[in-house]
């Protein structure tokens, strides 16, 4: 019995149903899966994650590297490590662990040379391209090979590859052929030109949740990074790559007042639901799990104001409600626990451990 709201509920056969399609899709494409831990943060689920097949994961803070640490000794560090401070926290991963980078300068590039020669560590890295997304990566196919064949030249760095993020691919799955089209010629284009002069990318990795279904058909992937896949939520669903049958994270809210005509208020507001974005042609922050046509329209902080202009359910004040937020990922990171139902019945409940970045310590300098 959960005694409290707002918090983040898991249905444990979805989650597990989730993980099993993931990674039989990437088994019988012979892709490599390194799923994104942004997602759930927690090295419980990432466990899950390897046992079913996942060679790796993939992280965006060091926090996040810091605590997967603890269940693969295969991380990629998605995100450009800049400053000594990220540095460091990076080469003290476990030895163990074979530590790899994404990044797009050379400026990263060096300071992380430099930083891993003093420590003795071998960091591989992959050359960070644009195909679209337009937020980190090179643009240009030329500047790529330029920094892969530097990386290539700057032990104890290792050129292992290349990443991109297709990111910006957000129509619905039926109507992704020409975006994919366009990713797949520029990914080709890299490649031969990598492979004109002797860099042949060992590894080609890629992959989010709305474009992994369709993975496969972009011949030159060889691993995979969807990260939302585990939980699924509302905008994935309304891109068509899960069905809502499929999302398995809910945000477990009480109806605290139906004062006004038209609405309900639940204690979910932006601090359990975040303000995320719908999709294109959708409204709302989220929607009930059991009722999809009741949104939370409204958002304060604490407050979630449910539409009922589209529903004949008339809540009282105390009913419970499970809202499938907009983005799960932001979701929770808004919460320390997350619960675990198997249908109805409470059996378990895990922290979100890579949750926030860890404290600065004092001597460490803010800026510079
Ligand atoms: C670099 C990178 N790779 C993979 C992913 C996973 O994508 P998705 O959240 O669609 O599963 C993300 C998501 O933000 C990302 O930034």
């Amino acid at each position: 019995m959960i005694a409290e709201t707002p918090v983040p509920v898991v249905d444990l056969a979805r989650l597990e149903r989730n993980l099993d399609r993931m990674a039989e899709y990437a088994t019988r494409h012979r892709l490599t899966l390194r799923p994104h831990t942004k997602t759930h943060k927690s090295p419980r689920i990432a466990a899950e994650q390897i046992r079913r097949g996942a060679a790796g994961l993939t992280c965006a803070t060091l926090l996040e590297a810091e605590v997967m640490a603890e269940v693969s000794d295969n991380l990629l560090l998605a995100y450009p490590p800049v400053g000594e401070a990220k540095l460091q926290r990076l080469l003290s991963l476990p030895e163990t662990c074979q530590v790899t980078v994404a990044l797009d300068s050379r400026d990263v590039a060096d300071r992380l040379a430099d930083a891993a020669a003093r420590r003795d560590r071998p960091i591989g890295v992959l050359v960070e391209l644009d195909l679209g997304m337009h937020r980190v990566g090179l643009p240009r196919i030329g500047e790529v090979v330029e920094l892969a064949r530097r990386i290539s030249q700057r032990s104890p760095l290792v050129y292992r590859g290349i990443a991109f993020y297709p990111g910006h691919i957000r129509q619905p799955v039926s109507r992704q052929a020409e975006a994919l089209h366009q990713l797949r010629e520029g990914l080709r284009a890299a490649v031969e030109a990598l492979d004109r002069v002797g860099l042949r990318p060992g590894i080609v990795s890629g992959g989010s949740t709305p474009t992994a279904w369709q993975s496969h058909e972009t011949e030159d992937v060889t691993e995979i990074r969807p990260g939302t896949y585990v939980y699924n939520d509302r905008s994935t669903a309304q891109l068509g790559a899960c069905d809502w049958s499929d999302c398995a994270l809910t945000v477990l809210a009480t109806v605290v007042s139906t004062a006004v005509a038209g609405q309900a208020v639940i204690d979910a507001g932006s601090k359990a639901l975040g303000r995320e974005p719908p999709e294109a042609g959708h409204e709302g922050y989220g929607a009930l799990l059991d009722r999809p046509e009741v949104e939370v329209r409204r958002l304060s902080e604490e407050h979630g104001v449910l539409d009922l202009s589209r529903s004949d359910w008339r809540p009282v004040v105390g009913e419970r409600v499970r809202v499938v937020p907009n983005h799960a990922c932001v979701a929770v990171h808004l919460h320390e626990t997350v619960h675990g139902l198997r249908g109805t019945r409470l059996e378990t409940s895990w922290p979100v451990v890579a949750r926030g970045r860890q404290p600065l310590r004092a001597s460490v300098p803010v800026f510079g």
